[in-house]
């Protein structure tokens, strides 16, 4: 492939839809093809940003309140614009990020019922004028996306979820379709119940259309 402005690629979607998959294997795709591509996440992409990843994902803080955890993604994503996204771009690094700035519209918007306009006015200010090139949003229904987690974190067959997880996760759904509209040059919807493989290729194909474009 021909050598490019570094582009800046985030995946979407709820929680085991298949992220942390594709981000994997985009990165390992472009570094065969010579990119220079750095696999990031949110939250936790830095040293503070993993502390607070920590505070995020305990069980033991389900106490948390709904500003709070707002506060703290919010809190990660700057330390992670500061320290690895805006300086990695700047040197040509690509940067593909599994999860990035709508999963807290889609979470803490959609899911909790903060302001919209709070939020989407909080995220622009953090990230000034970096913007993803391209987002894929892996879309698939709530109980899918709940039973490929619980498979891959137990090895137990048997099957549970509350049922206030699965309304939780349709709103979530639900927001990150509202933002694929809303955001229609730069948000792809990927059918997220294809194979791994199939959803491989066609991130890859829409990755190098990106890179024909610049
Ligand atoms: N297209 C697919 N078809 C079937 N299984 C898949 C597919 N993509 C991922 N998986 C499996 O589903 C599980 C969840 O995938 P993954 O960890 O990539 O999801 P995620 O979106 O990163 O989840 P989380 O939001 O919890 O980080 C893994 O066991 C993975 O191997
Ligand atoms: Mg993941």
């Amino acid at each position: 492939m021909k050598k490019a402005k570094a582009k800046f690629i985030t995946f979407e979607g709820i929680d085991g839809c298949g992220k942390s998959t594709q981000a994997k294997r985009l990165v390992s795709r472009l570094n065969n093809e010579g990119i220079p591509a750095l696999l990031t996440l949110e939250p936790g992409g830095t040293k503070i940003g993993s502390y607070i990843r920590k505070i995020l994902l305990d069980p033991k803080n389900k106490d948390i309140s709904e500003l709070t955890e707002l506060f703290l993604y919010l809190a990660d994503r700057s330390q992670h614009m500061k320290e690895v996204i805006a300086p990695s771009l700047k040197k040509g690094m690509w940067i593909i990020s599994d999860r990035f700035y709508d999963a807290t519209l889609a979470y803490q918007g959609f899911g909790r019922g903060i302001s919209r306009d709070f939020i989407l006015m909080l995220n622009n200010h953090i990230c000034e004028d970096i913007r993803p090139d391209i987002t894929f949003l892996l879309d698939c229904p709530v109980e899918i996306a709940i039973k490929r987690r619980n498979r891959r974190d137990s090895d137990q067959d048997q099957i549970r979820f509350e049922q206030e997880d699965v309304i939780f996760h349709e709103k979530v759904r639900k927001g990150y379709l509202w933002i694929a509209e809303q955001f229609k040059d730069r948000v792809v919807i990927i059918d997220a119940t294809r194979s791994v493989e199939e959803i491989e290729e066609f991130v890859f194909s829409k990755t190098k259309e990106l890179l024909l474009r610049s």
